[in-house]
């Protein structure tokens, strides 16, 4: 056969079906190496998940002293056993994270490091939490082009060579004012114009690109604003939410970076966590795609405040915009539409904003000097 017909066949063969066949012969040069290893055909089989293989997943969580690492950790290890969930990070645990499971030093920037851990520990599930958020990449690029983009390099060369399931996070921050905000589907234009977010973009299509190329098991959802009471953000657009609660507790008031009009996706932490539990545990077959919206309510600061009101009537709201990070909220969808991960494995989330108000305000003041509201 002439080689540009054979050619032609099998990116042919690859574009329309996972690895298309070719697996063996065509793995990126990191992982192909000296030996003669090579992915298994039922490569999507073998991820430890329990219905495969009868034995729980061995999960790897990089970034794992962030906003959502702990969080994941306690659920993960309620379902498959503390020793078989590893947080991994570059900062020093506290001494509860430290003494509640395995926690180990790792470096995202470290492949070699990154190796060993998978190894030596055999692992089969890596969460890929280990990313500098939205406002943070934009005061120093070069930290996040390195974190967000070599690192999901790293990762996702260790995940194929080692034949994880793979999932990494990916953000209503992955779309631009170009992108059809309200709602914003699945699939649209993304021209996002942070760092965060074009790392993100690139995130969400190698991830994809090695599912079809090579058969990885990547999987990603687009989280919105994420709100926890007991781990705080770093340097996100979307942390006003967050800290509105703490403020609210300690000085009865808060001045806010954004707009009150300003609205944007946003869910409760156990909702996202759960999320992440499920989309990873979903029959392959069920997922017609690999990244997914996934929302629970949508709501603005003076939509925020008034709720807050509803239990602290002396709460106090004031405004200072930020200018930075006001143009990035505007540039990012005011609704998500996650109907597609509803469909195809289940997605349904528990909190809207009457409960998380009232979820927050009791987490952070247990004594309850916050009235109930009725
Ligand atoms: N919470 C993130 C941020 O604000 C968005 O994914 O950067």
């Amino acid at each position: 056969m002439p080689v540009l017909r054979m050619l032609q066949r099998v990116v042919g063969q690859m574009l329309q079906s996972p690895a298309g066949g070719y697996r063996a012969a065509v793995l990126p040069g990191r992982v192909l190496g000296t030996s003669s290893w090579h992915i298994p055909a039922d490569a999507n089989f073998h991820s430890g998940s329990l219905s495969g293989t009868d034995r729980p997943p061995r999960v790897l969580i990089t970034g794992g002293l962030g906003q959502l690492g702990v969080g994941l950790a306690n659920l993960l290890r309620e379902h498959f056993g503390t020793d078989n969930v590893i947080l991994t990070d570059i900062r020093k645990p506290s001494d509860q994270v430290f003494h509640s499971g395995p926690f180990i030093y790792s470096d995202v920037l470290d492949y070699k490091n990154l190796r060993e851990i998978v190894v030596n520990h055999r692992i089969t599930w890596l969460i890929h939490y280990g990313a500098l958020l939205s406002a943070i990449g934009e005061t120093n690029v070069s930290l996040a082009k390195a974190v967000n983009i070599t690192g999901l390099h790293n990762v996702l060369d260790i995940a194929l060579e080692h034949n994880l399931r793979l999932f990494v996070p990916s953000t209503i921050g992955a779309f631009g004012p170009t992108s059809p905000r309200d709602p914003t589907p699945d699939l649209c234009v993304q021209r996002p114009r942070t760092i965060y977010g074009v790392s993100k973009v690139h995130a969400e299509l190698m991830g994809e690109y090695y599912y079809y190329r090579y058969g990885l098991d990547f999987r990603c959802l687009r989280y919105p604003g994420i709100i926890s009471a007991d781990s705080e953000p770093g340097g996100g657009t979307t942390d006003y939410a967050v800290q509105i609660f703490h403020d609210a507790i300690k000085n009865g008031k808060y001045e806010c970076y954004l707009k009150p009009s300003t609205r944007l996706p946003m869910m409760y932490i156990d909702d996202c966590l759960r999320a992440t539990l499920e989309v990873m545990e979903a029959p392959a077959e069920s997922l017609s795609l690999r990244t997914y919206n996934i929302n629970a309510m949508s709501f603005c600061p003076e939509e925020l405040a008034q709720e807050v009101l509803k239990h602290m009537p002396e709460f106090q709201i004031t405004y200072k915009v930020d200018s930075v990070r006001q143009a990035i909220a505007e540039s990012w969808p005011m609704n998500f539409d996650d109907s597609n991960a509803r469909k195809d494995w289940g997605w349904k989330h528990d909190f809207d904003l009457p409960e998380l108000v009232t979820t927050m305000l009791s987490f952070l003041d247990p004594e309850s000097r916050v009235a109930q509201a009725n």
